[in-house]
């Protein structure tokens, strides 16, 4: 195992795409940001130092953090900002996991522009479970807005609805030729005939879950969040935020010109954001003149092909590499997610537009919740957040007024060490549009079961997979649908739930975990660094 150093500097940029230029964020001025290479078993270093006028944070999203939530990221959640002119190194190890990961900032919706790859190699001299490609290319899809970001969503919670859509969806930074003055911001990768490529795909938007197609070519899925799956081959895979999908491509087809193309999955009729971002797949050898292809993508509301799609996904389960489902529940925990609304004298409706998990909208403090679990700091957080949702709530097709006025709160939930839970996440099909990626800080969990309607704890769990199901970091609850995960709560710390759609992020639908120390002298929380930034 090796010491990896990275330098991040935090600086503003002008960067023009759609024929306007605007200052962004970025890391080292690169947009997207640099890739962090490492292999596993790698102790990592990456100095954040921050030059811009923002707050800062950086989650390296699915790393586990084993003991060392100090390094995790999300603000006020495991550290407080790192302000302007200071800096923060984050110190992790990575064992035990390898594959397709990446990076955002975590604070306010700065992570529109500063984001990047995480690739980990497998130890030295360990293949991969698949046919050894050729060449590897990151794919990162993202979203860009002409004005300002943080002016757009500041914008947003005054009036208390939503804030502006994105003006463009984009590949590796660049919107691509459907899209204005864009011919010259369109990714292009070159490849040889007869030679097999990975594609390390990542969906770092903030609110678009992707359906990604290749014109002529399938893709063969190998790995899904930095884990193994059972090889599956198709037209188009799906990518909710958060979410990465290793694919190996081969260049077998007629030497020519290809589009690679990417469009949101939104499920319900209100879905109005079709825009496509558009890249180009290039045999060597062809000129730039021929007009490529597009690939043919799912519709847009197709929940048929995403139902089937998600389901082919499996854990590898190899004697390598076993899916280890816990089979036995010490825990059951049951959120209904909700979308809805909250007084607000001072926003144009006299509402504000709020999310849920069991009725309680998440209230960010202003310390961070770690320190505050670390320390025994009173007063910032309580951990009486309920495991059901209040009875009195029907989530069953209600109306939206069922939802009119949800408690705010810190309230988190307190896990034994080691316990094994079972959350189900239940869908109340208020004013939602599309699936909700949830993302679980500091853990995998294994994706035992979903379904539409609502989960029936008779019978729903009697047709869990408890033999290979997908193992991930965030996984999409269907539109008024639900999705049931476990994970045993072996790293402790205190560990972010949420959506990974920002807007349902910034409107209240997250909490926290808190898992306590175990009684082994390697089960409990690390100290934290010294240069840990203060609150
Ligand atoms: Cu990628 Cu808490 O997020």
């Amino acid at each position: 195992a090796a010491v990896k150093k990275y330098q991040f500097d935090i600086q503003v940029r002008n960067v023009s795409r759609l024929c306007h230029a605007k200052p962004i964020v970025t890391v080292n001025g690169m947009f997207p940001g640099p890739t962090v290479y490492v292999r596993e078993g790698d102790r990592v270093l990456i100095n954040v130092t921050n030059y811009a006028q923002y707050n800062m944070s950086i989650h390296w999203h699915g790393l586990k953090q084993h003991r060392n939530g100090w390094a995790d990221g999300p603000a006020y959640i495991t550290q407080c900002p790192i302000k302007t002119g200071n800096s923060y190194v984050y110190d992790f190890n990575v064992t035990g996991q390898r594959g397709t990961l990446w990076w955002h900032a975590h604070i306010s919706w700065l992570r529109a522009t500063v984001y990047g790859a995480i690739v980990v190699m497998p130890k030295q001299g360990t293949p991969f479970p698949f046919p050894q490609p050729d060449r590897e290319v990151n794919i990162l899809l993202g979203e860009w807005w002409n004005n300002d970001v943080e002016e757009v969503v500041k914008q947003g919670n005054k009036l208390g609805l939503p804030p502006n859509m994105s003006d463009a969806h984009t590949i590796n930074g660049k919107p691509g030729p459907l899209f204005p003055c864009s011919e010259k911001h369109t990714f292009a990768m070159e490849v040889e005939q007869g030679k097999t490529y990975l594609l390390r795909i990542i969906n770092a938007a903030l609110n678009d879950e992707f359906f990604f197609a290749i014109a002529g070519h399938n893709m063969t899925v190998v790995e899904i969040d930095a884990v193994y799956a059972k090889p599956f081959t198709t037209q188009a895979i799906l990518i909710a935020p958060g979410q990465t999908t290793n694919v190996l491509v081969q260049a077998t087809q007629v030497p020519s010109r290809y589009f690679m193309a990417a469009r949101p999955f939104m499920d319900a009729p209100l879905s109005i954001d079709n825009k496509t971002a558009a890249a180009i797949l290039q045999y060597k050898g062809i000129p730039n003149t021929v007009l490529p292809i597009l690939p043919q993508l799912p519709a847009p509301n197709d929940t048929a092909f995403a139902l089937s799609y998600n389901g082919k996904i499996r854990s590898l389960n190899s004697p390598r590499f076993p899916a280890n489902v816990p089979l036995k529940v010490d825990r059951h925990l049951f959120y209904t997610i909700g979308l809805g609304m909250n007084p607000c004298p001072t926003c144009l409706n006299g509402t504000r537009l709020t999310a849920s998990l069991n009725n309680i909208t998440f209230v960010m403090p202003q310390t961070g919740l770690l320190q505050a679990h670390y320390f025994s700091i009173k007063g910032v957080f309580t951990t009486d957040f309920p495991d059901r949702p209040p009875t009195s709530f029907n989530y069953t097709g209600a109306p939206l007024t069922a939802n009119l006025g949800t408690a705010l709160g810190t309230r988190l939930s307190r896990i034994a060490f080691n316990s094994t839970v079972e959350l189900v996440l239940q869908d109340t099909n208020l004013l939602t549009v599309e699936s909700h990626p949830f993302h679980l800080h500091g853990y995998n969990f294994f994706v035992v079961g979903t379904g539409v309607g609502n989960f029936d704890p008779s019978k729903d769990p009697a047709k869990f997979n408890l033999v290979d199901p997908p193992e991930r970091n965030t996984v999409g609850v269907p539109t008024g649908g639900w999705t049931a995960i476990r994970f045993r709560a072996d790293n402790p710390g205190v560990w972010f739930m949420h959506c990974h759609l920002e807007l349902h992020t910034s409107w209240g639908l997250k909490t926290a975990f808190v898992v306590e120390n175990g009684k082994g002298a390697d089960q409990s929380i690390l100290p934290p660094p010294r240069d840990l930034p203060p609150c």
